[in-house]
């Protein structure tokens, strides 16, 4: 299947699975290539739960050893979607003074979750902060901030598969679809079960 094929009933394939693991590979012979002399092995903090299908199959790609650690972040939703507040839920369990962090994202759109992870990891003392994200959404920004390694820039389109989900759905497709009736899929989260799920992809 090509990219931008329409799939099924709604998705069309935006990133394959082909294409996904290529650039994965090239992200990681930088990364790689980047933290390759320092003494203490790089730590890479990913964000729960969607980022954590690009950062298995980003970390097995180094060809550097690393320690791979977790945070989980919830909105205050009296504060609403836009506001950049957060809560940790989950902390990291490596204390990071003095060491390479890379922050592994899987999209980065209005920025917001990508300056608090920053401010927070900053605040304790690293050595150095990097973030990598497979996405990269700059039409949809706020707020500008540093992004040292990007995959795909994408347009401002709703995506789902690898990590990407819509209503806990999805996340487990292999490649990234577009969708591009997002009220259909609201009404129904449902919708593209079958067509994704349902047939055979190259
Ligand atoms: C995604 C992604 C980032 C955040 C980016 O997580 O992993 O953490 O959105 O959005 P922002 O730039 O607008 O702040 P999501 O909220 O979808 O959580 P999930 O991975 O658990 O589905």
């Amino acid at each position: 299947m090509r990219t931008g094929e329409p799939y099924g009933s709604g998705g069309s394939l935006l990133i394959s699975r082909r294409e996904l693991a290529t650039r994965i590979d090239e992200l990681a012979a930088d990364i790689s290539s980047r933290y390759a002399s320092q003494e203490r092995p790089l730590v890479c903090i990913s964000v729960l739960k969607g980022a954590t299908f690009f950062l298995a199959d980003l970390i097995r790609a180094l060809s550097i050893d690393v320690a791979v650690d977790f945070m989980s972040i919830s909105s205050y939703a009296a504060s609403g979607p836009d506001s950049g507040v957060v809560r940790i839920i989950k902390d990291v369990d490596e204390d990071i003074a003095g060491r390479d962090v890379l922050l592994v994202e899987n999209i980065v759109d209005t920025g917001l979750t990508l300056t608090y992870l920053r401010r927070t990891l900053l605040a304790r003392q690293p050595r150095s902060v990097a973030t990598v994200t497979l996405l990269d959404k700059s039409a949809r920004r706020i707020v500008p901030v540093p992004i040292e390694y990007a995959g795909f820039e994408i347009p401002d389109v709703f995506v789902i598969g690898y990590g990407l989900d819509h209503q806990a759905l999805y996340r487990n497709v292999p490649d990234i679809f577009e969708v591009p009736d997002i009220a259909a899929l609201r009404k129904d989260p449902a919708l593209l079960v079958t067509s994704l799920f349902g047939s055979q992809r190259d």
